[in-house]
């Protein structure tokens, strides 16, 4: 008993040490230690065993990562979840939105009821996204009973924690909590991990071989025996047991160590004997050598890069991240017949508010401004052609209405390098005929601002940002200072309001229709 104490104590003093490096505060060597005694001699530990049972969970807290996208979802099926995307990591990313749905499936399947992005009205405060630091190691009675994480009437509960952030390798931790009248009714973990460059993504389970596992179960099995809690919970079944079902947690020590904490449910998959005591998880402490024994390929990497600092955050724009908007509330503002003179400011504006635009462009003012499209390129922006010089094109021969659509596609590859994929007809006026022969989609709108008759900000605001659902084309013109001037504020309320600004590309998820009016 008094050799396990100590031990634990042993791993609490790394596992803190590990913690800390993560957000660069660990004291160096030969300073002071954290409770400032800079003089005092340090007991040598002798060193651990390469594998130790301990019959605790570990300690756990997150690590402060700058420059994640916060998403955030409020519900009326009752739902509220919180998450960060890591830019640039898209196949993390799309786990993530995975994750997020299966949680959310199993709720609407119980409730018979189907899923749908929403977005309430104004204020509604879902600017405020992401993680809440911390909220994943709360209890779930605490995460359910705050109303920045769980609002009355909250069923799924889902809240975020980076933990890991060591080299090119990031690791999320999402906490899944069904309640029911404020009562807690369900409550699990999962763990991603990602290595940036590569796009590798693993569930926490992930990280271990599974064919090595009953090994390691047979070792963990012997040294467990000793252990009173532990005693009669290990009677082996038939076979191996399924310890990578039941690994609750996964832990990097600051050497390359590993922690594995085994819930309760590793003990229910198990026969026991009648007369042994209440089984309460426990943890094994794999040596930096034993652990790279049973951890997969990313698993090692992780192992190996863990005292590394983050390489930092890529940096991407809206219009390039990933985005389900079967999942979070998207809307596509346009904005046509630019560029302009007032571009720049907007496209600082939707950079200020991590959003994205598509520019349906008018041939000569390509050529006149030719750098501002480069511009929105370089800001991650989609491009349309909405024709040279404006004319309805089912009044045109269709020669004529070719070769408007080919002149201005031609000044946007100069101006840009980019070939736009998309055509907005003006006035919408459009057939099957001309359809057929741009062999582009045809992007029309079901939000119609009216901007062009320069209305008073609080109308364009009205109709730009109060009256748009999830999935509407929303139609304006960076041509009119009006239009550009109100901008923030609209951005603004569509942010609180939860949306996702996208491109066409984005709402579409790459496949946009050959006509499309909305999602
Ligand atoms: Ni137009």
């Amino acid at each position: 008993m008094i050799r396990r104490r100590w031990m634990t104590g042993i791993l609490l003093v790394a596992l803190t040490a590990t913690l800390s490096a993560c957000t660069a505060t660990a004291p160096r060597s030969g300073q002071s230690d954290a409770e400032g005694h800079p003089d005092q001699p340090r007991p040598t530990a002798p060193p651990l065993p390469p594998l130790t049972v301990l019959d605790a969970s570990y300690p756990a807290a997150g690590v402060s990562v700058p420059g994640l996208r916060g998403q955030r979802i409020l519900n009326s099926a009752g739902i509220s979840a919180r998450w960060a995307d890591l830019p640039g990591a898209k196949e993390f990313n799309r786990k993530l939105a995975e994750v997020v749905k299966q949680q959310i499936e199993a709720l609407t399947a119980e409730l018979g009821t189907d899923y749908t992005p929403e977005a309430p009205p104004a204020p509604a405060g879902l600017s405020d996204r992401g993680c809440v630091p911390g909220s994943t190691f709360r209890s779930a009675e605490q995460i359910v009973s705050d109303p920045d994480l769980a609002p009355p009437g909250t069923a799924l509960t889902i809240v975020c924690d980076p933990v890991l952030a060591a080299g090119p390798h990031f690791g999320e931790r999402l906490r899944f909590i069904r309640s029911h009248g404020g009562q807690v009714t369900s409550d699990t973990v999962e763990t991603l991990y990602t290595e940036t460059g590569t796009d590798r993504v693993a569930r926490e389970a992930e990280l271990l071989d599974a064919e090595r596992l009953p090994d390691l179960y047979q070792q963990a099995e012997k040294l467990a025996a000793p252990i009173g809690q532990l005693t009669g919970a290990l009677t082996p079944p038939e076979g191996a047991p399924l310890l990578r079902d039941h690994v609750s947690a996964i832990q990097f020590g600051p050497d390359g160590s590993l922690l594995l904490t085994v819930d309760q449910g590793f003990f229910a998959a198990h026969p026991r004997r009648e007369d042994a005591p209440p089984p309460t998880p426990f943890s094994l402490r794999l040596s930096p050598q034993l652990a790279q024994k049973y951890l997969t390929d990313l698993g090692r990497a992780i192992a190996s890069s863990i005292a590394q600092p983050w390489a930092g955050t890529p940096q991407v724009n809206a219009g390039q991240a990933f985005v389900d908007c079967d999942l979070v509330p998207c809307l596509a503002l346009t904005f046509d017949d630019g560029p302009s003179s007032n571009t720049p400011q907007l496209l600082q504006d939707l950079a200020a508010h991590d959003s994205a635009a598509t520019f349906f462009l008018i041939g000569k003012n390509v050529a006149a401004l030719p750098q501002v499209v480069a511009d929105e390129v370089a800001a991650g922006h989609q491009l349309g052609n909405h024709t040279w010089g404006h004319p309805s094109l089912t009044k045109l021969p269709l020669e004529a209405a070719s070769k408007e659509i080919a002149d201005t596609t031609a000044a946007i590859v100069s101006a840009s390098g980019v070939s736009p994929a998309l055509v907005r007809p003006p006035y919408g006026d459009w057939n099957q005929v001309l359809q057929e022969r741009i062999q582009l989609p045809f992007v029309l709108w079901d939000i119609d601002t009216q901007d062009w008759r320069e209305p008073p900000e609080e109308d364009l605001i009205r109709s730009a940002a109060t009256d748009p659902d999830p999935g509407d084309i929303v139609l304006m013109h960076d041509i009119h200072a009006t239009t550009t001037a109100a901008i923030p504020k609209i951005l603004a309320q569509l942010r609180d309001r939860g949306f996702t600004l996208v491109t066409i590309d984005q709402l579409f998820d790459g496949a946009v229709p050959e006509v499309a009016y909305s999602r």
